[in-house]
């Protein structure tokens, strides 16, 4: 017989200890299919262990990449031998990430067969930015029956200007890995700036590449012939960071988040301190200690340094514990609320309004089964199944593990009440329900 995990979880226990962060997810999986442009054997450090990493490592070996893992969060990749072929499809379908594969492809071999990339639903998320960049680097690009096919006219990207007309994380990354073995300059205008792509810079600078002024809305790539292997450290993860910050101050514990940038988490520090949550900085970890009541507080977000919309529905859950309305624009995408008619199961009052949410908070939440709609959104339900009365049955949980390496053996060790459990699949395929208490 089949079986389903979900996470069980009892509420009620305040987060309390140290939690260690790992690296990155949104650097490490454009770092990975980058490493396809390096003509020696990368050494990566802080590769956090999730899916989406473990698929990206899969694709690149599928292409010819030896992948070693070293240690747990150390691999090193070898592509001196990666040839142009078919890729696992099926992969690179799953994830959002495999959109770097265009540029890293093209970048090595001229051209690129992918899949529309896949990832959360959050409405409409086109690439079309993606395909502008690489049709300016000299790509022919054509999208068909759900591929994608790029071809490097000539058989080598050139250099160019290029304005994005959204800021995007994505297409931003994706520019700067096609353009590093371009021929010539490449501009890009209106970049986004966010730390992962300071990292991706910093990546593919220390292999050899010339990529200038990441971190600013405006990158100039310098073409070079070659990239050669060296070691790289990936940074910490400001999301994971910040949804352990969120757990903590929503259980009232107080918790030690380490191996992080305090920097990095400017912005969720500052909308944490607004709640009445105290947050205190050290040099690579911060100490949050939960309010004895929240205030409420309004968010809208905003590419970096604005508030991530990666956090937004963990704040969304904490938001439920403040007395009050508390507004939360999302300023990124069309349908990021998918989440509030779970956190509704649980008793919390809100209302959605397209791209508005409105919180009554102070309602008391009660345990319920409950969907990780994605994966922050997944967070956001374990969030408030930690701090909900009685028990919370979270389903779903591959969105939660594209993305956070060891959840529940790290809230574990802060003393929450969360386990793994397989529910068995009953023999017509659908599943047995267990009650909840
Ligand atoms: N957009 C376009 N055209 C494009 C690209 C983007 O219209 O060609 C729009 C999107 O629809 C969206 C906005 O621009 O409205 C921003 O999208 P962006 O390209 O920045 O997002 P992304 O690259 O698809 C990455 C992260 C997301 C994170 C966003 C924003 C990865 C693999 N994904 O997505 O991470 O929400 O940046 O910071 O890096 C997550 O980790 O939970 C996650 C969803």
């Amino acid at each position: 017989m089949r079986t389903l995990e979900k996470y069980v979880i009892n509420g009620g226990a305040p987060l309390h200890g140290e939690v260690e962060i790992s690296g990155a997810k949104n650097a490490a999986v454009a770092i990975i299919p980058a490493a396809l442009l390096v003509d020696g054997v990368c050494r990566i450090e802080n590769i956090p262990q999730i899916s989406d990493t473990d698929m990206l490592l899969t694709i690149l070996a599928e292409l010819g990449a030896k992948v070693s893992f070293i240690n747990r969060s150390t691999i090193e990749i070898d592509c001196s031998q990666a040839r142009y072929q078919d890729a696992p499809y099926e992969l690179m379908r799953k994830i959002r990430a495999s959109y770097y594969l265009i540029g890293s492809m093209l970048g090595r071999f001229g051209s690129a067969k992918t899949t529309m990339p896949g990832g959360c639903n959050f409405g409409v998320r086109p690439i079309d930015q993606h395909i502008k960049g690489m049709t300016a680097l000299g790509a022919e690009v054509d999208v068909r029956g759900g591929f994608v096919y790029a071809d490097a006219l000539g058989g080598r990207l050139h250099g160019a200007r290029i304005y994005l007309d959204k800021v995007s994380v994505g297409a931003t990354m994706n520019i700067m890995i096609a353009a590093v073995l371009a021929s010539g300059r490449t501009i890009i205008e209106n970049a986004a700036r966010e730390p992962h792509i300071v990292d991706l810079a910093n990546f593919l600078n220390s292999m050899g590449a010339d990529v200038r002024g990441a971190g600013t809305d405006t990158i100039k790539v310098n073409g070079v012939d070659k990239l050669h292997g060296g070691t790289y450290t990936i940074i910490p993860d400001q999301i994971e960071a910040g949804t352990y910050m969120v757990a903590a101050a929503a259980t009232g514990g107080e918790v030690l988040v380490k191996n992080v940038i305090p920097k990095h988490l400017e912005c969720i520090s500052a909308k944490l301190r607004e709640t009445g949550t105290i947050v205190q900085e050290y040099e690579d970890s911060v100490l949050v200690k939960g309010a004895s009541a929240l205030r409420r507080v309004n968010i809208k977000t905003m590419p970096y340094p604005g508030f991530p919309t990666d956090m937004q529905p963990q704040m969304g859950a904490l938001l439920c514990l403040a007395r009050g309305t508390s507004v939360i624009t999302e300023g990124i995408y069309d349908n990021r609320f998918k989440y509030v008619n779970e956190l509704r199961k649980m008793g919390a009052e809100v209302q959605v309004d397209g791209r508005i949410a409105i919180i009554e908070g102070g309602h008391p939440l009660t345990g319920a089964l409950v969907q990780a709609c994605d994966l922050r959104a997944g967070a956001a339900m374990v969030i408030a199944g930690m701090v909900a009365s009685g028990q919370t049955v979270v389903e779903d949980i591959h969105f939660i593990e594209r993305g956070y390496e060891n959840f529940v053996g790290k809230l574990q060790s802060l003393g929450a009440d969360i386990e793994i459990v397989n529910f068995p699949e009953e023999p017509d395929g659908s599943e047995k329900i267990l009650a909840i208490s």
